[in-house]
């Protein structure tokens, strides 16, 4: 073994997959924990990779097991950790040593923690990683940040330890400072959104039509051999085929119907509000979540208005599958166009540059929302240079036409028997919001003129124009 230039501190799932992932490509690492005996036990379970792993039961100790230039990553609980780590960490650089911030970062805080970098000699990474645990392990999707010539020098381990899709390593810098996290954060708003869109249907088969878990897992299964075809499809296929021991029912049944999150949604959202950006596929899934942990007043709410109306189902059941598959298809379009026009927004604002096909690209296996989908995204904003939404690029227009129709048909039908479906709706609200070429925003004007004397614009004239309201009050 060679004397390592990377180093990871926090052994926790992340961080630890991550260190054995490093390892099993060939390259030694220097790890510490906060606790000693953690690492401890991480190097007495890492099997024939502990020849290439060094532990180290300090941070003084890791900096100097490791050869300058150092590279290390940092994977603890984003927020006040990180800035401890780095505070503990820094005054034993030395100038060229670079850390990476691989956690969950939001992305102010990486812009603020670049800043304290610059001039210092060391360099700051934040970095996006994608995938969970078993992506740490075996190839997550990686979105780094920060000085291009800091990650140049480690591209090639973070290459290594990526997933890959045909071949293509699930790994870029996507632009400076908080760059990679931003992507990250809008990874996991488009994932909120494919997912609340995949329970919505889930809701239409166990609630309008009556199916069970099981017959459920059949269709998403069929789905995932189709254009859905994607890890969160698979998984939920998966997930719904799983008995339940303890209750002899299928597992799903007997989860609370209370969805957790731990901010990057929201975070995806607020940024979205704040560029003036509209993300209402990815605003309503986050919503969603909210509304979902508000368990004891929904319960007192059904009481009061009683249960939900039966369904009115007048189609054949393999129609219906049908129509679902494509509606979902079409919802996912106008979700993952939402989540790209925001990146397009914030590169614009930020001056980051952010390659729009390379983002898809990396996203295609690896990360939660890993699919082909995406490269058919990827392919698209390579045609329109990454520019625009994509709901205009030609193939998108093309499958949106195929599409829409279906969505509508089901969001219809959500709303005929009950059945609540706020990320569908949004997507198609947006869809029709997007495409229609005169709106209903001049009255809306009329009525900030009216009371505000904001002002309007007139058809066909320049400059600010004000309406005689007098009269009409
Ligand atoms: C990933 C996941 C990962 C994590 C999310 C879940 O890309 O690997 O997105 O980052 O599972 O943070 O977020 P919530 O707990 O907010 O659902």
């Amino acid at each position: 073994m060679t004397q390592p230039s990377i180093g990871l501190i926090g052994l926790g799932v992340m961080g630890a997959n991550l260190a054995l992932n490093i390892a099993e490509k060939g390259f030694d690492i220097g790890v510490a924990n906060r606790t000693a005996e953690t690492t401890r036990r991480f190097h007495a379970g890492a099997g024939e990779l502990a020849r290439r792993i060094t532990p180290c039961a300090s941070i003084p100790e890791l900096v100097a097991a490791l050869t300058p230039p150092r590279t290390i990553i940092i994977m603890v609980k984003a927020g006040a950790p990180v800035d401890a780590q780095i505070a503990e960490l820094r005054p034993h650089l030395s100038p060229g040593d670079a850390i990476v911030d691989a956690g969950n970062a939001n992305f102010h805080d990486t812009l603020r923690r670049d800043a304290s970098f610059q001039g210092s000699g060391l360099n700051f990474i934040g970095m996006g990683v994608s995938g969970g645990e078993e992506g740490a392990r075996h190839g997550p999707s990686i979105m780094a940040g920060g000085p291009e010539d800091a990650y140049a020098r480690i591209a090639r381990v973070l290459e290594a330890i990526s997933a890959t899709y045909q071949g293509a390593p699930c790994c870029a810098w996507v632009g400076p400072d908080g760059a990679g996290h931003f992507v990250k954060m809008i990874h996991n708003g488009i994932e909120y959104a494919d997912m609340q869109m995949i329970a919505e249907v889930y809701g239409l088969l166990r609630d309008g039509v009556g199916m069970a878990a099981s017959e459920i897992a059949d269709v998403f299964a069929a789905w995932n051999t189709g254009p859905l075809n994607s890890y969160l499809i698979e998984i939920t296929a998966g997930v719904l085929a799983v008995g339940d021991e303890k209750s002899g029912k299928p597992l799903v049944d007997v989860i609370q119907d209370r969805a957790g999150q731990k901010g990057t949604g929201r975070w995806s959202v607020m940024e979205a509000q704040s560029l003036g950006v509209p993300a209402t596929t990815i605003e309503a899934a986050v919503a969603a979540r909210a509304l979902s942990s508000l368990r004891d007043e929904r319960a007192r709410a059904a009481a009061v208005y009683g249960a939900q109306q039966p369904p009115r189902l007048e189609l054949d059941r393999s129609v219906l599958i049908g129509r679902l598959e494509a509606g979902l298809y079409a919802g996912k379009i106008a979700a993952y166009a939402q989540g790209f026009a925001v990146l397009e927004a914030a590169s614009a604002e930020h001056q980051w540059n952010l390659p729009l096909a390379t983002i898809a690209r990396i996203w295609r296996a690896g990360c939660i929302i890993r699919s082909q989908f995406l490269d058919r995204i990827a392919a698209a904003f390579e045609a329109t240079g990454g520019k625009g939404n994509l709901l205009l690029a030609p193939d998108f227009v093309a499958e949106m036409t195929n599409a829409h129709p279906a969505l509508r048909s089901i969001v219809a039908l959500a709303a005929a028997t009950a059945s609540p479906a706020p990320a569908l709706s949004s997507a198609l609200a947006y869809f029709d919001a997007y495409r229609q070429a005169r709106g209903t925003a001049n009255l809306i004007q009329a009525q900030r003129d009216f009371f505000g004397a904001h002002g309007f614009e007139r058809i066909g004239e320049v400059g600010d124009h004000h309406g005689p309201w007098g009269a009409a009050s």
